[in-house]
């Protein structure tokens, strides 16, 4: 690492630039359209606590850590593993982690796409009037036709990683800091409405209910284990996209308020997410279980229902799109940094060459939705078993790592010096969780799921 290669790394302007980055990462499709379906198909209650516990005690402080690690080396996250383990006189296989993070980005963002491009579709859906006084079962075949076209799930996959790409190949500080300054405010009010609308459902309670009334006997050891997963996806943790956006972070910024702020929007919006659909799903006599769909056949009847539906179902779904932007572009990012830092390519090269990689896996997740929906590997179909190979497995394992190399590689005055925290007590909270409790929370979670606990 060279000091040019150091000063060719971009800075974010300011603190709220990284806030908004950061939060445009966490913020995204895994609080609205991940979050309620799988605490539908894992019972409610007991499933969200064992999320935000494991937000609150394996999350933020491995997003700390992450952070961290990526301000403290500035530059990607695989060299970044490199430097930070020499500086520590550690081995150097640590940078496999990085590496480890930017094979999750790529498979993440395979599926992610294509979800992002079915919101994109449901844009024009509720531009032309699809949803218009129409009852749950038609919202159901407007979806069930739509998922079954291949045609038409490659066009809006494609779509989706263009603008991606189209954003990347500009650099992460300029465009990302704008559209997410209107981006978060805007859909927080538009799930407010869905919140109101939620109301006069009758079922209301219902909903309330199934969240936040905990059964723990509807709780299997995979849904332990997706529900610790989840808090690593919806986070951005475990495999260098925290870290990279950490590398732009100006150095006089305290990293726990930061993540702090943005873990907690983060978690607000998922929750609100589930407050708005879960109503309407018992309203509707659906399935909370329903799987990937769900957002997409219950709040369509909201839209079709409520006075003003069209204008909000267009903007709900435009600010769905966006949130998914900002998410996919760091879910990128980390190849992208080290393509251009390491393999001496332009920022256009890079974004062409893993913008079209992840383009072409996306296409395994398109035929899982109908002409491969009979293939199982490992009993899951593809798009199930990159989902689960990501944000349960590989996350997870990224996450564990970061925590250990925290927590008990990197030295302790670096590591106190780089966070900064307002007092001691803090710092040694912070430390007890990373040392101990999240690696710890991690294993046994994995020793539960192939049942030796
Ligand atoms: N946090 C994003 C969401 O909840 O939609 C998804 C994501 C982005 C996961 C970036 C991982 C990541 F590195």
């Amino acid at each position: 690492m060279t000091d040019t290669k150091k000063s060719q790394h971009s800075q974010w302007s300011s603190r709220f630039a990284f806030i908004l980055a950061a939060t445009g990462s966490a913020v995204g499709l895994g609080n609205i359209w991940k979050f309620p379906y799988i605490t539908g198909e894992n019972g409610g209650g007991a499933f969200v606590i064992v999320y935000l516990l494991c937000v609150l005690l394996i999350g933020i402080p491995i997003m700390m850590a992450e952070t961290m690690l990526g301000r403290r080396s500035r530059q990607n996250p695989i060299e970044t593993m490199k430097t930070l383990a020499k500086e520590a006189d550690a081995d150097s296989n640590w940078h496999y982690l990085g590496w480890l993070g930017v094979i999750a980005g790529f498979l993440i963002l395979s599926y992610y796409s294509v979800i992002a491009g079915w919101a994109s579709a449901y844009v024009l859906k509720a531009f032309t009037g699809s949803f218009f006084s129409a009852d749950a079962a038609e919202i159901k075949s407007l979806f069930d036709s739509f998922v079954a076209s291949p045609v038409q799930l490659i066009f809006w996959h494609s779509l989706f990683m263009l603008a991606t790409m189209l954003i990347v190949v500009r650099g992460v500080n300029s465009g990302i800091e704008r559209a997410v300054r209107f981006l978060m405010p805007s859909l927080f009010v538009l799930l407010m409405l869905l919140v109101a609308y939620a109301m006069t459902t009758g079922s209301y309670d219902q909903g309330i209910k199934f969240l936040f009334t905990p059964d723990f006997s509807k709780l299997t050891a995979n849904g332990v284990l997706t529900a610790m997963g989840h808090a690593f996806f919806t986070l951005s943790i475990g495999m260098g996209a925290i870290m990279v956006y950490g590398s732009y972070l100006p150095k006089d910024v305290s990293i726990s308020k930061t993540v702090f702020l943005i873990a907690g929007t983060d978690t607000v919006v998922a929750l609100l997410a589930g407050i708005a659909i879960f109503p309407i799903v018992f309203a509707s006599g659906l399935e909370p279980a329903a799987g990937p769909g769900l957002i997409f056949q219950t709040l369509p009847i909201a839209f079709g229902n409520m006075t003003g539906g069209w204008l909000f179902g267009i903007l709900f779904f435009v600010m769905l799109v966006f949130a998914a932007l900002s998410s996919s572009i760091s879910l990128i990012e980390p190849a992208v940094a080290w393509l251009v830092e390491n393999k001496n390519m332009s920022r256009e090269q890079a974004c062409i060459w893993s913008g079209s990689i992840t383009w072409l896996l996306g296409f395994g997740t398109i035929f899982s939705f109908n002409i491969w929906s009979e293939l199982k590997i490992f009993d899951r179909t593809i798009f199930h078993l990159l989902d689960y190979l990501t944000a349960n497995l590989m996350l997870p394992i990224g996450g564990f790592c970061i925590a250990v190399f925290a927590g008990w590689i990197m030295k302790h005055q670096h590591t106190e010096q780089e966070l900064d925290m307002p007092d001691a007590i803090s710092y040694q909270a912070w430390k007890l969780l990373i040392s101990y409790v999240a690696p710890a929370a991690v294993f046994l979670v994995f020793l539960h799921v192939i049942g030796v606990l």
